[in-house]
């Protein structure tokens, strides 16, 4: 009920009576009050008039399951949300949550990270109270080397979200790194769970960190992060960033599983590319090499033009891409 009532009163311009809470929910004014309460504990500011009701003046940047949840606006997606204050990893959670059987659609969302996970084995830094981390959970029923583009997929639906949210450009770096102003913002992390006969997929979960209000920007990744806060010099809200994702991942994802591949995106996602018709260095372990970037295909690898006018399908993977002059 706290969930229903919160949604109510973000969506209702004025006052929300007593009387139509109860009947609507079907409880008693006693029952209504308490969640009030417990609502102004969590911090949201809500005005309580005699015969006219409550009115909604403000909501905290906290993280509940109620908060996201009275955000969404998701047909599957995210419609249910469990919440850590504190956990590992959110990867690691859904992926437990998933081996218990939670159902495709589940979101994770963590506060804080004690172990967050990056790329490569590598960790991924955590502060509570101004991070997104959450991570979703997929059953989809395609052949697990097409799952290597859900990132791709997550990228360009990041970085819609972000954009409608903060009203800042933001691009990406091939494959999945969302870049404002020459400086990273997100980083995402997809694994996946194969079936024992390795032929299907058994889940896949999609892990996204966004910093979001960071005032500062630990030293050592100074040069190439960035926050949301830092770049629009105002405080984001995290749940309704949560809920935009959310949206925009369900529409590009439902695309993806009807065409089979990127088509319904790539326009978009080569829009946001910032790489695009630029020079850039492909960092191959089997050695390195330079050419023009011209964006990605239908299955997700770039394409480069080398100065020998051949063009070389870049997979993801182990090659990283740089431009010739620094992190972008
Ligand atoms: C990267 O290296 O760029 C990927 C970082 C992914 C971090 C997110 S935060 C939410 C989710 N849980 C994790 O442990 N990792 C991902």
């Amino acid at each position: 009920m706290k969930t229903e009532i919160l949604t109510l009163l973000k969506e209702t311009e004025g006052y929300v009576s007593g009387q139509e809470l109860c009947v609507r929910f079907g409880v008693s004014r006693t029952a209504v009050w308490k969640v009030i309460n417990g609502l102004k504990d969590e911090g949201y500011e809500i005005v309580s008039v005699p015969r006219r009701g409550y009115y909604l003046k403000s909501v905290p940047d906290i993280l509940s399951e109620s908060e996201i949840a009275s955000c969404m606006r998701t047909k599957w997606l995210g419609r249910q949300v469990v919440y850590f204050e504190e956990t590992d990893s959110t990867n690691t959670q859904a992926k437990r949550l998933a081996e218990e059987g939670a159902e495709s659609g589940t979101l994770v969302v963590a506060d804080m990270q004690t172990a967050g996970k990056g790329r490569r084995g590598r960790s991924w830094q955590q502060s509570s109270g101004t991070m997104i981390s959450m991570t979703f959970i997929l059953k989809p029923e395609f052949p697990p080397d097409e799952a290597s583009m859900l990132t791709l997929v997550a990228a360009h639906s990041v970085a819609k979200a972000i954009e409608e949210e903060t009203g800042l450009t933001a691009s990406i770096k091939w494959p999945n790194d969302i870049i404002i102003n020459g400086k990273k913002i997100v980083g995402i992390l997809t694994e996946m769970s194969l079936s024992v006969e390795q032929d299907c997929i058994h889940y896949v979960v999609v892990g996204i960190g966004i910093n979001v209000n960071l005032t500062e920007i630990p030293e050592e990744i100074r040069e190439t992060a960035t926050s949301l806060s830092l770049e629009t010099g105002r405080p984001i809200g995290r749940s309704k960033l949560i809920a935009r994702v959310m949206e925009y991942f369900e529409k590009d994802y439902e695309q993806f599983l009807e065409t089979g591949d990127l088509s319904g995106i790539l326009d978009s996602y080569n829009a946001h590319l910032i790489s695009m018709d630029r020079e850039v260095r492909i960092l191959d372990p089997k050695g390195e090499y330079t050419g023009i970037s011209r964006g990605m295909n239908r299955v997700g690898e770039l394409l480069v033009e080398r100065e020998d006018g051949s063009t070389v399908n870049v997979y993801a993977g182990e090659v990283s891409v740089r431009g010739l002059y620094g992190y972008v």
